[in-house]
């Protein structure tokens, strides 16, 4: 079984069914033997999506996985949910702490980022891109060329998205936020910097036509 079917079978998430498909096409000719992950924001809930668990799948047993998440009780449910599908691997690390504070101290060689921890609000969408800058500028000098970067939850111009509001984590109702930027999302200030001020990062896909939620890839370039 592929990486990608492995992923599909494990959750019904549509959303990011369709993100596998363009992520594994792109990842399938990355050029590293050894890849070394690391995901801001562990992947607890395999509702949600868990996107790390494709991660790990890709890393195999020959690379690292790293997550690190900022609450404790995600690190412990994301650890729980890696040792299920995973049970051998050793090859798994999760700390607990702000991403960006860890990844000024430890950069361990990553060639793979999957950014995607502080959480997008619709309607204040700055601290959270501001926040995967942050993390950004601690990883784009230091990762290899061919290295990748992902940023998820981004909507671009013509999106409608269906935002909910919860009162005490109840659902009360349900918004239609259109999208007239270019791009509203954890991946807006990487997406205008690579577009229009990096001469050695690249934006990577063909799949930022689209009304879905997506995710900001980047390449350094080769
Ligand atoms: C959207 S969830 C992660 C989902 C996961 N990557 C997946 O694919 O299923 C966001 C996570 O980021 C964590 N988070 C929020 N702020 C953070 C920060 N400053 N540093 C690290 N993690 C943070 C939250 O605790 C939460 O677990």
């Amino acid at each position: 079984m592929t990486n990608k079917e492995w992923y599909k079978n494990i959750t019904d998430n549509q959303i990011r069914h369709k993100q596998v498909d363009y992520v594994d096409e792109i990842l399938s000719d990355f050029p590293f033997e050894n890849i070394k992950c690391i995901e801001t924001g562990i992947s607890q809930n395999i509702e949600d999506g868990a996107f790390g668990l494709y991660l790990a799948r890709k890393v195999g047993n020959d690379g690292i996985y790293v997550g690190v998440d900022i609450n404790e009780n995600y690190v412990n449910e994301g650890k729980k949910l890696f040792k299920h599908y995973f049970p051998d691997n050793t090859n798994h690390h999760f700390i607990c702490g702000d991403s960006v504070e860890f990844l000024k101290i430890r950069k361990d060689g990553y060639n793979l980022a999957h950014l995607d921890s502080y959480d997008l609000n619709i309607h204040n969408p700055f601290p959270s891109m501001l926040h995967h800058w942050n993390e950004f500028v601690e990883l784009k000098d230091v990762m290899p060329i061919g290295s990748i970067v992902m940023i998820d939850d981004n909507f671009m111009k013509g999106t409608t998205v269906y935002w909910n509001h919860l009162y005490n984590g109840e659902f009360v109702r349900q918004e239609k936020v259109p999208i007239t930027y270019d791009i509203i999302g954890k991946g807006t200030l990487i997406y205008h910097w690579v577009k229009e001020m990096s001469d050695e990062w690249e934006l990577i896909g063909d799949h930022y036509n689209s009304v879905d939620n997506i995710k900001v890839i980047i390449r350094k370039k080769i």
